[in-house]
């Protein structure tokens, strides 16, 4: 299997794109240390995976919660995860002319400073660990691209997620750890099942493939990226959306 003995960390771990990273990982033959806001629904993940996984209940905009994390991973495991996929994520939509200092902040906080501080302390454990062939995947999205009505603090988010990802892809090459990022197009999970049936007709309509993608879907990009298959991808961000 791809990833037969590696150790694997996962944000967002229990839900949506997360949930499916855990479970696609864990069958390509990797152990998964499920990180989630919620520890009930990361332990949920992780029970049908068996006791060699681990679910923890965290923040990951919270930089003393990451480093618990790493250190619960480390007492387990003896030795880092070689692979890290941020997928903990969250939207608060409003216009421009209407959004809140706080919803601005808050998406802020989760999905570009907790995809920083959770690369930063796993990678600065990879390299005093000497953990060679890492890698890195962060779940951006193609609106931090095409940029998206409603969503100025969720776009400019995504946006720095790619940036940053290109950032460490040069920071980390000479570690031998790749960093990649993945963009995806609209995926069924929780997150988008709040969005107004109005609002998803129009995306399915400018889907090639005329429907959603489901989560599994991204998950096995997670995988290829994660595996040695992807031993010369680096710095790329990869759009999954259909087209
Ligand atoms: N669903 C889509 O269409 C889509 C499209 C593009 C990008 N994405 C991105 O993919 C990622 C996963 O999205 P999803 O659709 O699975 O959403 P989801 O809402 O189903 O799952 C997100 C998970 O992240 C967790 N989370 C939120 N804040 C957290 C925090 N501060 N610390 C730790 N965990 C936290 C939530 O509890 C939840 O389990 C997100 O980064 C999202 O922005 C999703």
């Amino acid at each position: 299997m791809s990833l037969s003995g590696k150790l694997a960390v996962i944000t967002g771990a229990g839900s949506g794109i997360g949930r499916a990273a855990c479970n696609i990982l864990a069958r390509d033959g990797a152990t998964i240390v499920a990180i989630d806001r919620i520890g009930a629904s990361a332990a949920a993940t992780i029970k049908p995976l068996g006791d060699s996984h681990l679910s923890l209940e965290v923040d990951v905009s919270s930089s003393d919660n990451i480093r618990a994390a790493l250190n619960d991973t480390l007492k387990k495991y003896k030795k880092p995860p070689s692979i890290v996929v941020n997928s903990a994520g969250i939207t608060k939509d409003n216009f421009l002319l209407k959004m809140s200092e706080q919803d601005f902040d808050d998406v802020i906080n989760v999905n570009l400073k907790g995809t920083f501080l959770v690369m930063q302390n796993f990678a600065q454990a990879m390299v005093a660990h000497n953990i060679g062939g890492g890698s890195i995947v962060n779940i951006a999205s193609i609106v931090g691209k095409t940029g998206n009505m409603g969503q100025v603090n969720y776009a400019s988010s995504k946006s720095g997620v790619e940036s940053m990802t290109r950032v460490a892809s040069k920071e980390f090459g000479k570690f031998n750890i790749r960093v990649n990022a993945i963009l995806p197009g609209f995926i069924k999970s929780p997150m988008t099942d709040k969005v107004p049936d109005k609002v998803k007709e129009i995306y399915l309509q400018s889907c090639a493939l005329k429907r959603f993608g489901q989560p599994e879907e991204i998950a096995e990009v997670i995988s290829f990226l994660a595996s040695d298959k992807s031993s010369f991808v680096n710095g790329a961000s990869i759009e999954v959306t259909g087209g």
